[in-house]
């Protein structure tokens, strides 16, 4: 016979497990958004529109940085986007407008991404935000709140990654302050869906900035990469695109004035994949994603393979001082999507 006594300790044990456990997912990840932002519809933008409605997410700054566009109209365009949300509060930080060494060439110029341009920025959707970006700079404001909050710092980074390694240029020791790096950046091509979407070999973030993209992979700091490996698991399609842009709310309003994009009357079929989006997911609940362990680096030396990435179960010459990381590979779609489109349109709530 069971002894009573005993039992009610086992109950005791785990009701306080499954509280403590509770108590530990409720408290939220500290987040600083390193974005190459660009408004609607670039992913990007709804990538932050999801993190602002995750409460798994607390929004310590947001840090611009030359990508998609340059970093004039990226700081414009997220301040902008910040005063659609009503999150104003949150302080934005403009950084690098240039890569480490990278000089733009006639095939940057002409294949994709402005991160070249010193163009005036243009207005966003409803004008330039009063919203200011703040007087210190991007590498500056990463390196002081690492410091303020050791261990607990999560850099979420979605675009080149020219501002991280700066910091941690900067000020030797910051990398093993830093909590943990999530990555949309690179392509392995020793997993599935791994090709470049720049060069052969390449994926855009990391080909932008091949060097700081090896410095930061190579920092020893705790990294999620979110490849283009997970990257193609995703197919947004024209059907999704609707559900999304059925509620009327300034986040949808604005979805529905900018985000029809690939989908015409000739190839309504198309379906488009989803990147940064995906990163700021796998944040908020790591089992929308399968990942894998792997030394990944990336050459960053002149030539054809310049800003490809290469991941490999162990040490290979010419790698020695690549890290292990988590390469995300699969993706729970459905589950994602359903995620994305009831957080991204849902009614925007009012902040202090
Ligand atoms: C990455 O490049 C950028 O164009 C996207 O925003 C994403 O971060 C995909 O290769
Ligand atoms: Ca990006």
């Amino acid at each position: 016979m069971l002894d009573r006594n005993r039992l009610r300790s086992w109950a005791v044990i785990v009701v306080l497990a499954l509280t403590l456990g509770a108590a530990a997912r409720a408290e939220p990840h500290k987040i600083i958004f390193d974005t190459d932002f660009g408004i609607c519809p670039q992913d990007d933008c709804y990538a932050l529109m999801l993190a602002l409605h995750s409460p798994e997410l607390e929004f310590l700054g947001i840090t611009t940085v030359a990508g998609n566009w340059s970093l004039e109209q990226g700081t414009a365009d997220v301040l902008r986007l910040l005063e659609i949300a009503g999150r104003e509060e949150i302080p934005v930080y403009a950084g690098a407008d240039m890569p480490l060494m990278h000089e733009p060439s006639e095939y940057a110029r002409t294949t994709y991404g402005s991160w070249w341009s010193d163009e005036a920025p243009t207005e966003p959707p409803g004008g330039f935000a009063e919203k200011q970006a703040e007087d210190a700079g991007a590498v500056e404001y990463i390196v002081d709140t690492i410091e303020a909050h050791p261990g607990e710092v999560t850099i979420l980074a979605i675009g080149p990654l020219t501002n991280v390694a700066m910091a941690l240029r900067h000020r030797p020791g910051l990398a093993g302050k830093v909590k943990q790096l999530v990555i949309m950046g690179g392509a392995v091509a020793a997993l599935p869906d791994g090709a470049g979407n720049m060069t052969p070999g390449a994926e855009f973030n990391f080909w932008v900035d091949p060097e700081a993209a090896k410095i930061v992979l190579r920092s020893g700091i705790p990294i999620q990469l979110s490849p283009l490996n997970v990257s193609r698991k995703s197919s947004f399609s024209q059907e999704w695109f609707q559900r999304l842009v059925a509620t009327e709310t300034p986040f949808t309003r604005l979805i529905r004035e900018r985000g029809r994009v690939g989908w015409d009357d000739a190839d309504p079929d198309v379906v488009i994949h989803m990147y940064d989006q995906i990163a700021v997911a796998s944040l908020i609940d790591p089992t929308l994603v399968t990942t894998t362990e792997l030394y990944v680096d990336v050459d960053a030396s002149p030539g054809i393979g310049y800003g490809t990435s290469y991941g490999f179960t162990r040490i290979w010459p010419g790698a020695e001082g690549a890290q292990k990381m988590q390469v995300q590979h699969e993706l729970d779609w459905e589950r994602f999507i359903e995620m994305f489109i009831e957080r991204v349109a849902k009614p925007i709530p009012a902040h202090p």
